[in-house]
């Protein structure tokens, strides 16, 4: 199925992309049942290559140029920090791995998730199961790979049950990441869902009032003066549950606001 070209889509850029979730069968698509794939859609803002038909790959978008080096050496002394303070600790939590992060350490875009889930406990490495296959299809569709961009949740470890994190949960382990982004200085943060964008944006709002208005995070130390554009979505995990066009539609233009951004 198609999503029609959003009513900002402009029809001024020719052959432009935008995404379509394509429904698959379970056993055609593997895992996920469902894809995110950028098609090309002529000056008219109707798709040229029929309902399902993937156009050549979107025009990347540029990589950092800093020195990867410093941030990784940064982001292992935040991670040995978390892991001698443990502040999951006092919550009882039992988990396989702590799952801290991964990606490009200077990346121009971080994404920022909840908690890990099952397969992220499993592995150690965060947004690796079916909310994770979309966003790396979301992450395509932008026109950017997987290990160009940082991905971080506020908690390292698995709450138990997959329970959405308590605000004091969130609390404990904000501090770290707050230190992460720090660590990375990306350009843009995209917040992925209601506890990450309230914890980055240290703020109540619901996502209805959040989702697709830019955003600023400002690290709490202002000695540092880190201040970071975020555009809070929802989670893919949201997204996987309730795909309607209309929600795929919202998280898209969400996203384009993004790779404009970073263009
Ligand atoms: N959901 C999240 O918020 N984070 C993950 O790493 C996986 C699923």
């Amino acid at each position: 199925m198609t999503t029609p070209p959003s009513a900002s889509s402009s029809t001024r850029t020719p052959a432009r992309l935008i995404p379509t979730l394509v429904a698959q069968s379970a056993k055609a698509s593997g895992l996920l049942g469902v894809d995110f794939v950028p098609i090309a859609v002529a000056p008219s803002g109707k798709p040229t290559g029929g309902a399902s038909t993937p156009a050549a790959a979107p025009p990347p978008i540029a990589r950092s140029t800093r020195d990867r080096a410093a941030h990784q050496a940064k982001l292992d002394a935040v991670r040995a920090r978390y892991e001698h303070d443990a502040p999951h600790a006092k919550f009882g939590f039992t988990f396989t791995n702590l799952v801290w992060g991964e990606g490009d350490p200077a990346a121009r875009l971080m994404f920022i998730g909840e908690a890990p889930g099952a397969d992220e406990d499993r592995t150690g490495r965060p947004f690796v199961g079916r909310a994770g296959k979309l966003l790396d299809n979301m992450i395509v569709a932008m026109g950017m790979a997987r290990e160009d961009v940082y991905i971080a949740n506020v908690l390292k470890v698995r709450p138990p049950g997959n329970a959405t994190p308590t605000p004091a949960e969130r609390d404990a382990s904000k501090a770290y990441l707050f230190d992460q982004i720090d660590a990375v200085r990306p350009e843009v943060i995209v917040t992925l869902g209601l506890p990450a964008s309230q914890t980055v944006l240290d703020c109540d709002l619901a996502m209805g009032k959040m989702r697709g208005v830019w955003a600023e995070f400002v690290h709490p130390n202002a000695k540092l003066g880190l201040k970071v554009a975020v555009m809070p979505t929802y989670h893919p995990a949201y997204l996987l549950r309730s795909y309607t066009p209309e929600n795929r539609k919202l998280v898209w233009s969400d996203l384009k606001k993004v790779v404009e951004r970073l263009r």
